[in-house]
Order: structure tokens, then sequence, then C-alpha cells
């Protein structure tokens, strides 16, 4: 693989414009890696509300910023961005044919079929359609599109903050053809990501193992057995996890959590993973997390 910044027009191979649905944590990132590693493609981040559009082309600013000084360091041609990485507010009436359409938009399986269905008027033959979902049904997804395309759907779950997080987990279908699977391990090596695969189930295998931890220290803390600080203390230096469950669910969006954990508990009808009421009622509440300022801690926005 090549490094970032010095890829050639080939290295792009069959991607040369790519869509990301939802501008949101992951949209965004996802849209501005995509555009890094494949310096020849137009890359369109479609969002319909204006504040986090807004919020998405602050973002590329700066990292474009911080990432052409890391280059410059590294004695790279700086990777250049500039015009073709578009912000949307909606698909508009351009039949444009992408090559590779993701989906990063709220973990609704109804209106990520929606989007699918819209990708599905956007697609050639070849098209690959990818979802970011953390746990819901790539197989029921994939029944949105026409069904001689169901073959070219794949998850691509990407991990928060998606340009610097490692693991890409490839999720497969019955139906995903193998050169779809080829061609989503080329996007992780174009990525510098190390991609795993894993058979579609509900909660792939990291959202299954990593919510269910989460899930337990939030009934832990509703318990009353340790403080929230204590519960992350208890877990960074007794198993040396980088960040403790409760900071990682404030990260992830407490909204993000609690409709993962749903639907584990929906799918598997096993009570081992119903959401705990204290998870809820946070959400109800409106706090979810580092993006409200307010979760299981307090962040100064
Ligand atoms: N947050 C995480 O840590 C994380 C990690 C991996 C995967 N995911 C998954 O990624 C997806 C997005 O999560 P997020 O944390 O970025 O959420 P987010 O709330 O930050 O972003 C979701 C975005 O989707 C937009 N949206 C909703 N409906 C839309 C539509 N019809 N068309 C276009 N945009 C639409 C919203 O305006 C919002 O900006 C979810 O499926 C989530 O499960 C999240």
């Amino acid at each position: 693989m090549a490094s970032q910044g010095t890829q050639t027009s080939a290295e792009n191979g069959p991607l040369q414009k790519i869509l990301i649905a939802g501008g949101g944590a992951m949209g965004a990132g996802i849209g501005y890696i995509f555009a890094r590693a494949y310096p020849n493609a137009q890359v369109d981040v479609m969002d319909t509300n204006e504040k986090v559009r807004i919020a998405a082309a602050d973002h590329f600013e700066k990292w474009a910023a911080k990432d052409k000084e890391r280059d410059e360091k590294a004695g790279k041609i700086p990777v250049d961005i500039t015009g073709r990485l578009n912000i949307l507010g909606g698909f508009g009436k351009a039949q444009l044919h992408y090559d590779l359409m993701i989906e990063a938009i709220t973990e609704n399986l109804e209106l990520k079929k929606k989007i699918f269905s819209e990708f599905d008027l956007r697609a050639h033959d070849h098209s690959l359609f990818a979802s970011n979902t953390s746990s819901l049904s790539i197989t029921t997804l994939s029944t949105a599109v026409n069904p001689k395309r169901q073959g070219r759907v794949i998850g691509l779950h990407f991990f928060n903050p998606p340009r610097i997080m490692k693991l890409l987990e490839i999720v497969t279908t019955e139906a995903t053809e193998p050169s779809a699977i080829s061609l989503a391990r080329d996007v992780a090596a174009n990525l510098d990501k190390t991609p795993v695969i894993c058979k579609d189930a509900p909660g792939f295998i990291t959202s299954r193992l990593g919510i269910v931890l989460i899930n337990e220290a939030i009934f832990a803390l509703q318990e009353g057995l340790m403080s929230a600080e204590d519960i992350d203390t208890s877990m960074k230096l007794g198993y040396n996890f980088p960040m403790g469950p409760l900071a990682l669910a404030d990260f992830i969006g407490l909204d993000v959590v609690f409709a993962v954990t749903q639907t584990l508990y929906d799918s598997y009808q096993d009570s081992k993973y119903r959401p705990c009421m204290l998870l809820r009622k946070k959400v109800e509440a409106g706090h979810l997390g580092q993006k409200s300022g307010r979760g299981f801690f307090i962040y100064d926005k």
C-alpha cells in the first residue's frame, strides 16, 4: 500500500465517486479520510441538518490544516482535498453514478432503508453499498436495493473517530459477492485500517461485546456500587483499558449506545442485552454525553 500523500490516480481503482450519507461524528470523519486516501476521487458528504453541515465544514478545514502540517514535516507532498470534498444538504436531482455509497446516518433501520433506496437510484451495477451501522441487520438493509445489486451490499463499520481508529469491521451477508469483500479489503488497505470480517449478526462482534460491557457498567452505577469515576478507574487500571466504559459511552453518544443496546435486545430476545433504565433516562433527558455537554460526566463544550 502506498502511504497517504504519495498515491497515483491508478490507486483510486474503481472508486472515483464516493457518497457518504450523514455528516455527524462518523460521516464527516469517514468522508474526510476517503478524500485523503483517494486523491482523485470526488467525495460528497450529505446531511439534512444545516448545523451539522456547518460543523463538518469547520472540521474539514481544521483536519486539513493539521494533516498538511504533518505531511510537510514527514517530507510528503500534502494531499489536496480542495474542491473534491463536498458537503450537500440533500441528494438533489442529479442522477450521479457513485462507485461507493456509505450511510452513516442516525441508527434507525427505517431511515437507513430509505437512504439505501435513494442510493439505489444513484448506483451502477458495480457500485458498493455500505452501512456504518453499529448493530442493525445488513441483510435487512440489503432488501432496500434492487435485488440484482444485493450482492454489492456490505457493512463497513468504522470506529470513532474515523481519522484515528485503526479497525474496520467488514460485515457480510449470505449474498455479499466475493468481489465486494475484496473491494472492502482494498478500501481498508487504502485507508490504512486493519480489517476484520464478520458474518451479519446483530451487533457483529464489536458492538455485541463492547455494548454489553458498557450497559453492565451503567447497571453497576444505577445500583450505587461505585461512583462513575471509580467504575472507569477500575477498568482502566484493573484491565488496562485506555478509557473507562462510562467515558466511552459518553464519547460514542448515549443515544447511539441506547439504540444499539435496544437492537441487541430485540434481535436476540435475551435479557442479558436489556438496556439499563438509567441509560434510557439519560437519553430521555437529552444528556447524550460529550455531544450535548453532559452524560455520565460533565463536559465543557
Ligand atoms: N458514535 C460512534 O461512536 C459510532 C461508532 C461506529 C458507528 N456508529 C454508527 O454511525 C452512525 C452515525 O452515528 P454518529 O455517531 O455519527 O451519529 P450523529 O448523530 O453524530 O450523526 C448522524 C447524522 O445523520 C444525519 N441524518 C439523519 N437522517 C438523515 C438523512 N435522511 N439524510 C442525511 N443525513 C441524515 C443527522 O442529521 C446527523 O447529523 C450510526 O449508525 C451509528 O450507530 C457510531
